[in-house]
């Protein structure tokens, strides 16, 4: 079962079985429940940690402990990768927003799974660059775009990621939390309320109970002052 649920990890996807086997015999399984503090931002760790279930956010503390979500992240994805190679602290704090499940693998099982199959280093390096153009993108927002922009770029992320499309509207399912947006916009949560509420009065979102439905000229409006 486990064998079948690593084959499809894309990360993993080129393995064989044997080498699967072996990946999972060398690592162990962890269950955390929603809300736990999987690691710690600054703390020492060289494993990588694979999500088999649940979902994660990745984030930062200011000191009066406002919270940045630098991303989430989701069952197939994996984070622990910087401190497990490159041997410094925790770049960040990692949470789980669900009960979740994870694949705990030892440094020195990814290296010699790498040294067997070189395109795991190719996908590795893939990802980074990827939530790297993201980070760049986030720096972008939070430096150049005014709080209207910048909660409606998260918005538009946010569709991207559930993508649930109904005729002409694009609904985010389910309605994520103020405070979620607010940590992910580098705004308050009172903020993001006035803010969605001033979208919702000039047509641009409407705000439901279940979900919010974004309208074709949020895009076109996200930088206005
Ligand atoms: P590490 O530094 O070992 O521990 C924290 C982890 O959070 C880090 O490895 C990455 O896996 C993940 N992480 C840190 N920054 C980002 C980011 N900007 N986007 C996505 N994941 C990140």
């Amino acid at each position: 079962m486990e064998i079948k649920l690593l084959k499809n990890v894309p990360l993993f996807s080129e393995l064989s079985p044997g080498e699967l086997e072996e990946l999972l015999e060398l690592s162990e399984k962890r269950r955390y429940p929603k809300g736990s503090i999987v690691l710690y931002k600054g703390d020492v760790g060289q494993v990588l940690y694979l999500i088999l279930k649940g979902k994660v956010k990745v984030v930062l503390f200011d000191e009066n402990g406002k919270e940045i979500i630098l991303s989430t992240l989701k069952s197939g994805n994996y984070f622990g990768e910087m401190s497990a190679f490159d041997q410094m602290p925790r770049s960040a704090t990692v949470v789980t927003v669900e009960d979740s499940e994870f694949l705990v693998i030892s440094q020195r099982s990814i290296t010699d799974q790498i040294n067997k199959n070189p395109h795991i280093a190719l996908k590795l390096l893939s990802e980074m660059s990827r939530r790297l153009r993201e980070a760049d993108e986030q720096i972008s927002n939070l430096a150049l775009l005014d709080v209207r922009g910048r909660v409606a770029q998260i918005l538009l992320k946010l569709y991207k990621g559930t993508n649930v499309r109904k005729g002409e509207d694009y609904r985010i399912v389910p309605r994520p939390a103020l405070k979620d947006i607010a940590a992910m916009s580098g705004t308050s949560r009172e903020t993001v309320s006035r803010v969605l509420s001033e979208f919702s009065k000039r047509g641009l979102i409407s705000l439901t109970k279940e979900n919010i439905i974004i309208f074709e000229g949020l895009e076109l409006d996200e930088d206005i002052d």
